[in-house]
């Protein structure tokens, strides 16, 4: 029996190294250690075999053999671990790392439409002129849009033709779908507590009109300045300054044809040139009537102002060559994609 143990060992020891050198990872590792050297192992077995020997020398020598084994054994599994362990940690910072080199992955961010960028750019020229942008409701009531505008109930623009009204309410009143801006510069005086009063405000505007060059919505900026002793070449001048800088083309021209708006006298239409002879109007403008001022309570004799309007849509047109109106609206990708504008460049 002893011979046999003694004979054992060496293919033991053959067959325990191999299948350290084999083991992957350490859970396979840790199993061979448990077969070799754990409590109810292969190596303790031999170890509780020695007490049926009954030489003692016999006994000592096979129990250096046998703890040599577990030494060789136990030192071989820890250098295999170190191994392992080392093998697992390159292997994760390689499937972790980050290459800084790849380029970045494209992401959509979209476009600004056309109209938001212009009704920016036009604030902002205004702004350095010294005008504050303010917002009003698109639902208004009609004093706002009308009366308060020196315009009477008799006046073609009240026609049902022209305007969106809503549903009678129960005291009688309608509220209307405001048909200009020109409302923000009422609401504007109504509170008004110093002066000069100098704003601008962009909105939607929306008349019943559906056809190439005009869609039942569309967009105004208007701009009201009050204080005293206004005159019309302020008007002239702030209006030229504007388009000037907008449009930034030398030798730009620019035309003031008379015309007539309830709410200003005297008043005027402005058109600009393109297509070398060619005139084209892009706002309405003149210096604020008195009645409007009554209407609102700003002392007349003391104060006096100009206002305009201009078309969002028309100036965005001309200036990024968008040659159908409609198009604004119709919510095409390629489109935008196509005249839309970065993020970026709204600074
Ligand atoms: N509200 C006018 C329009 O819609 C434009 C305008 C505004 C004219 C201010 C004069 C002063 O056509």
């Amino acid at each position: 029996m002893n011979k046999e143990l003694l004979n054992d060992i060496p293919s033991l020891e053959y067959q325990a190294i191999a299948e350290i050198e084999r083991a992957s990872s350490l859970q396979d590792l840790e199993k061979v250690r448990l077969l070799y050297l754990g409590k109810k192992g292969i190596v303790r077995a031999y170890f509780n075999d020695l007490r049926n020997i009954d030489s003692a020398e016999e006994k000592r020598n096979l129990g250096e053999v046998i703890n040599a084994l577990r030494d060789k054994l136990d030192n071989l599994i820890r250098n295999k671990e170190d191994v392992l362990r080392a093998e697992e940690i390159t292997s994760k910072l390689q499937n972790e790392a980050v290459d800084i080199t790849l380029p970045v992955r494209p992401e959509k961010i979209g476009k600004i439409h056309p109209l938001s960028k212009v009704i920016n750019e036009v604030k902002l020229i205004f702004a350095h002129m010294g005008f504050s942008a303010v917002d009003g409701p698109d639902i208004e009531d009609e004093f706002h849009v009308f009366d308060a505008l020196n315009t009477p109930s008799y006046h073609p623009a009240r026609e049902e033709q022209d305007t969106f009204y809503l549903k009678e309410k129960i005291d009688g009143k309608r509220m209307v779908l405001r048909t200009h801006t020109s409302s923000v510069q009422i609401r504007t005086m109504e509170k008004a507590k110093r002066f000069p009063i100098k704003i601008v405000a962009p909105g939607r505007v929306y008349r019943n009109d559906f056809d190439a060059t005009h869609t039942p919505m569309f967009h105004q900026i208007e701009g009201l300045y009050v204080a005293e002793n206004v005159n019309m070449g302020q008007l002239k001048f702030t209006i030229h300054n504007f388009l000037n800088k907008f449009f930034g083309e030398k030798g730009l021209k620019i035309r003031f044809r008379n015309s007539f708006f309830p709410f200003t006298e005297p008043s005027a239409e402005v058109d600009i040139s393109y297509k070398g002879s060619k005139w084209i109007e892009v706002l309405g403008c003149g210096m604020v009537h008195p009645n409007v001022f009554k209407n609102v309570g700003i002392d007349h004799t003391k104060y006096n102002g100009f206002a305009f309007g201009i078309g969002i849509e028309r100036l965005a047109m001309l200036k990024y060559q968008i040659p159908d109106l409609r198009s604004f609206y119709d919510n095409k990708i390629s489109w935008l994609n196509h005249y839309g504008f970065s993020f970026s460049s709204l600074r």
